[in-house]
């Protein structure tokens, strides 16, 4: 039988946050644990599940969880991390989700000696077809990582890497990553109204298409290559298209630019 999870302290109940902790529930999340959240609309749907305190300072006082979640935005790091200082040496994991912060960074805002796990899940998270890698700073200990692969497992794939410089390119290809591929489906949409589609049959046919590819990639064992091979028959309409997008210029260079371009920001915005 699988164990029930320890009580938790999540910081920041927005739409990560949440996502994460309706996985959790699911898991057998004890109703001790605590979510820390401003805005009451955005715990409702845990109501009478979880304690829900809108600030910090209202945790309870003898509260001790096996892991704290952080996930409000970056921007909130540096007022909401010094207060959760009293929770650094109880044996508490620190599980940070948030963008750009870096592991030395978050130790010092929570005075030092702390153990921090960073993580970097995506939206698909929502419907628990998340990926999420993780790096696990100095310190952390078997079952700690143990406890923070069954909390970012519940939102879907987990994996993770011994160098926090992975985390970067990693925030640029699968943090981002759904951005590029709703983005496909934009594009694919106006394309189709521009031949003369209809408009609400053009975006049925670009969201089917994008969902369904993406489900088949995710039902086959097969390379993405080969599935893009199997619709391209020699001389057909598809490798006309492909022509064109696969040029030197389009596609291939043009994602090697962004994610460079997204990896270069996220290094910026850790410092
Ligand atoms: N969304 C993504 O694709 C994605 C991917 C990877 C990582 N992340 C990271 O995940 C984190 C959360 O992102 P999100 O998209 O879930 O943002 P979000 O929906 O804005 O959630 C953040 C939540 O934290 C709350 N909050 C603000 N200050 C707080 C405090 N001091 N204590 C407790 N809660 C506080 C906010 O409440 P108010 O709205 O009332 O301020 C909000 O509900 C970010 O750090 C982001 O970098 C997001």
């Amino acid at each position: 039988m699988i164990s029930p999870l320890p009580p938790l302290l999540l910081i920041g109940c927005g739409k990560m946050g949440g996502a994460m902790l309706a996985g959790w529930l699911e898991l057998g999340l004890p109703p001790e644990t605590v979510v820390v959240e401003p805005s009451p609309a955005a715990v409702s749907p845990f109501a009478g599940r979880v304690r829900h305190v809108t600030s910090i300072a209202a945790i309870p006082e003898a509260f001790a969880p096996a892991a704290i979640i952080l996930a409000t935005k970056p921007q909130e790091a540096p007022k909401a991390l010094p207060s959760l200082a009293s929770f650094v040496g109880h044996g508490a994991v620190f599980l940070s989700i948030m963008a750009g912060c870096n592991v030395a960074n978050m130790n010092a805002m929570l005075g030092g000696n702390a153990t921090i796990i960073r993580a970097m899940p995506n939206t698909p998270a929502a419907i628990r077809l998340g990926f999420t890698v993780a790096y696990p700073g100095p310190d952390v200990t078997e079952d700690q990582r143990r406890l923070c692969h069954r909390l970012i497992s519940a939102i879907g794939e987990a994996a993770w890497v011994d160098q926090e410089s992975l985390i970067d390119p990693i925030t640029a290809v699968s943090g981002g990553g759904p951005a590029y591929v709703f983005l496909l489906a934009e594009v694919m949409e106006k394309a189709a109204i521009s031949q003369g589609v209809p408009p609400e049959l053009a975006r049925r046919m670009a969201r089917a298409t994008v969902a369904g590819s993406g489900a088949l990639l995710a039902a086959s064992t097969e390379e993405a290559s080969s599935l893009r091979r199997n619709v391209t028959s020699p001389g057909g309409t598809t490798e006309r298209a492909l022509a064109v997008l696969m040029r030197e210029e389009a596609w291939p260079a043009l994602m090697e630019e962004a994610i460079e371009a997204a990896t270069a920001r996220s290094r910026e915005l850790a410092g």
